[in-house]
């Protein structure tokens, strides 16, 4: 292929406007007089989904490995396993020809009712955002692009296609834009996929600010940005606003919406080249990487396999054990519900991988040699069924431990709606309730892609297993996990809450009359159960293990420092347990004041760290400004503000078992930005201001106290005059006293702004 700039300039504009929309279901127009050829994509994120029929959408797809999916690989926390997934499904993608991977999916989990919350990582921006960085990163070390989704605010399925978002702009930044910003700017994705959605009434495929404003300017993004599969409405209003590849196609008629729209003149030609540059360019890529390593793609079936067991079983997350697990092989024991013969091993929708062979926990019991009975449980279609319950229940008796194998059906959590309630299917309640009543060990696996009400049946249970929707090797990890061949060393990566009613979106989700308005703002997830001081069925970061785990010394590099310092936090890490494992230890970080609302604390680091029983080991976490930054509208950026921080180390979101504080001696400079309009407290919150400022507020608060006939400055009528006074606008305040040279409160304000300010100081200062 000729050089991109080359070729873009020897096009004509009906190629230019052909080549902005797809060719088929899941390749890009090829130029074959300049070399171009089509750049191939397939679904993602947890497998490749490559449908060999050009034409279709959704005909089924050819073998691949079905990995554990995105909550599974989050509640891992192992960047490095992560990576070696991304790796091995560039390896899938590149030996089935698959240019570019779609995924991963990094949309914060808003409502765990959300339909594709199982393709998610994490309600943490932080998390996501690591995770999505080491995945991209292994699947491009591979050849093969990657394609970051779905940008932005795609957070539930309901009326995904039209419904309009209102976020205010700290929650869009701190929450959810911050994975999406970290994949782009640290892992440099292929390309972003927008979402369908609105974001404050524009599609996000027609989103100037969204996608040429943050995605392109702010963030230099230069790969191609792709609409989700349909997501255009308007061609040319998209190009104009930086959409560059329309998918899927053929759209002969888009085509001729960008050329009438350059006709006459909605369009600029500049913007239609940019899309096309960004499509050569990723064609030029796909050519390169495509030609660099031919043949060297062979892809190891049986090693992803275990690869796919190794990420199911890190994911894997032990909710709750009062001395129950791990059973022993040599005990009768009964295993009880369907899906331990067929397993759930992933969500519906476009991610559906069709597995290269499915692992189940009954075979992989039974070869580790336990001695097992079994009992359906529960009916396919889920109506109730005292048969199956009375068998279950006749098999747990006769066993010395029960294992119930729950899951929520599979069209029940899919792309193109959401969930309708948290609880588990009533059949399945019913089971766990009647085998708990007459088995005492029972211990319950559950799968399923987010979290689910436990309150009917959790109580009765000593030990629950959430394995997640857990991928073609699931089967086996499970077996190893229940019999203690290896300890589980997941953590959730979101919140299991006590009730739909207790979540943070719970008044305004799903929106109404086409509108949903994030009214919870930034507190999202453990944020919100943090500054309601809420109880949680269980909190983000939980996860139990068959050792223990000692964290102690906790070190920080500077206990003072300025803004552009990084810090490192360290602590010791001890296996205080029989057995080997490895823990999740995270570090939150707590603003102790701040001029902004803040949550009680937010995650800025992790590390998974594997231990021998009695081994000890070092972690050192990195921060940077960014750790104790939020993001000020006024001044439109990210603002570290001086003053204490806290550093919280510990085993989840509530089990903190470490403390430092240090001082952030000098935080980010800001411009002048006091107004007319400011109060006395944001004139006093400012040192130019306070400088200027503080001299007058004697005379002033004596004046004040003798006009409301007080000789006691303090009591004035009855009032604390200083609470009075301080967010009253400096100009109120003015304008209960006449200057002595007879300037007005307006014109005072001024002069005491020039003299704080510069001369400029109220024209400059944003609105
Ligand atoms: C989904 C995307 C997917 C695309 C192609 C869309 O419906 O939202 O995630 O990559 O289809 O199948």
């Amino acid at each position: 292929m000729t050089d991109p700039k080359e070729t873009l300039e020897r096009l004509s504009v009906e190629q230019k406007a052909a080549l902005v929309v797809g060719a088929s279901a899941w390749t890009t127009v090829p130029l074959p007089d300049s070399g171009v050829e089509p750049v191939r994509m397939s679904d993602g994120p947890h497998g490749v989904r490559f449908v060999a029929d050009e034409k279709a959408m959704t005909r089924e797809s050819e073998p691949a490995t079905c990995f554990p999916t995105a909550v599974a690989l989050a509640s891992s926390w192992d960047v490095e396993l992560v990576r070696e997934v991304g790796a091995a499904l560039g390896a899938e993608a590149a030996a089935l020809g698959v240019d570019v991977l779609l995924g991963p999916g990094v949309n914060i989990k808003r409502t765990p009712l959300g339909g594709r919350n199982f393709e998610y990582f994490s309600e943490d921006p932080y998390l996501a955002g690591e995770l999505a960085v080491a995945w991209i990163d292994g699947l491009q070390s591979r050849g093969v692009g990657a394609s970051v989704k779905h940008f932005a605010l795609n957070n539930q399925e309901f009326q995904r296609n039209s419904i309009d978002v209102e976020v205010d702009e700290r929650a869009l930044r701190e929450i959810y834009l911050p994975a999406f910003e970290a994949a782009v700017t640290r892992a440099r994705p292929w390309t972003v996929m927008c979402a369908y959605n609105r974001v404050g009434g524009a599609l996000c495929s027609q989103h100037p600010r969204l996608l040429d404003d943050v995605l392109k300017r702010e963030w230099g993004f230069d790969g191609l940005v792709v609409s989700d599969w349909g997501a255009v409405r308007d061609r040319a209003a998209a190009v104009a606003a930086g959409l560059d590849l329309e998918m899927p196609g053929p759209r002969p008629g888009h085509v001729q919406e960008v050329l009438d729209a350059l006709a006459d003149g909605r369009l600029a030609l500049e913007r239609l080249d940019e899309a096309v540059a960004r499509v050569l360019r990723i064609a030029q890529r796909a050519q390169t990487a495509r030609r660099e390593a031919p043949g060297a793609h062979d892809v190891d079936v049986s090693a992803h396999h275990r690869l796919a067991r190794r990420a199911a079983q890190d994911g894997m997350v032990l909710l709750k054990n009062d001395d129950l697990l791990p059973l022993t092989v040599d005990r009768p024991l009964a295993v009880i519900g369907r899906t331990a013969k067929e397993p759930k091993v992933q969500g519906g929708g476009s991610s559906r991988v069709n597995a290269t062979r499915i692992d189940d926990a009954w075979s992989a019991l039974l070869e580790l040699g336990a001695d097992l009975r079994y009992a359906e449980g529960w009916a396919a279609d889920l109506r109730p069924s005292p048969e199956l319950v009375r068998e279950a229940v006749d098999a747990a008796r006769q066993a010395e431990a029960a294992l119930v194998f729950v899951a929520l059906p599979g069209a029940l959590e899919s792309e193109g709606y959401d969930r309708t309630e948290l609880g588990l299917p009533a059949a399945q309640v019913e089971l766990i309730q009647a085998v708990a009543a007459a088995q005492p060990r029972t211990a319950v696996v559950l799968n399923s892609g987010g979290a689910v009400d436990m309150r009917p049946w959790l109580s009765s249970v000593p030990a629950v297993l959430q394995a997640w929707t857990m991928g073609q090797a699931g089967g086996g990890a499970l077996a190893e996990v229940l019999m203690g061949r290896a300890s589980p060393s997941g953590k959730l990566a979101e919140t299991f809450p006590l009730a739909i009613e207790d979540t943070p979106a719970f008044l305004s989700y799903p929106g109404e009359n086409g509108r949903v308005r994030y009214d919870e703002g930034l507190f999202v997830g453990y944020r919100y159960y943090d500054a309601r001081r809420q109880s949680v069925l269980f909190p983000f970061g939980h996860g139990l293990s068959y050792t223990t785990f000692a964290y102690q010394d906790i070190h920080v590099s500077e206990a003072s420092f300025d803004a552009g310092d990084t810090i490192d936090v360290s602590f010791s890490l001890t296996n205080t347990g029989a057995v080997a494992g490895s823990e999740v230890a995270q570090l939150y970080v707590h603003d102790a004041v701040s001029r902004l609302r803040r949550p009680p604390k937010e995650l800025k680091g992790f590390a998974k760290v594997s231990l021998e029983p009695g081994e000890t080991q070092r972690v050192t976490l990195r921060l940077d400004m960014r750790s104790f930054a939020y993001y000020d509208p006024t001044h439109r950026r990210w603002v570290a503000e001086a003053g204490d921080f806290e550093l919280l180390v510990g085993a989840s979101s509530t089990d903190i078992r470490l403390r430092a504080r240090i001082t952030l001696a000098h935080g980010t400079e800001l411009p002048f930005a006091l107004t007319r309009e400011s109060s006395i407290r944001e004139w006093l919150a400012d040192t130019r201001g306070k400088a200027v400022l503080e001299p007058l507020l004697g005379p002033i608060r004596q004046g004040m106290a003798h006009a409301m006939g007080s000789a006691d400055e303090s009591q004035a009528i009855g009032m604390d005059l200083d609470r009075f006074l301080m967010d009253m606008p400096l100009v109120s305040l003015f304008g209960f006293q006449e200057s002595e040279a007879g300037m007005s409160a307006a014109a005072l304000v001024d002069d005491l702004l020039a003299r704080g300010g510069g001369d400029h100081a109220a024209e400059e200062a944003p609105a």
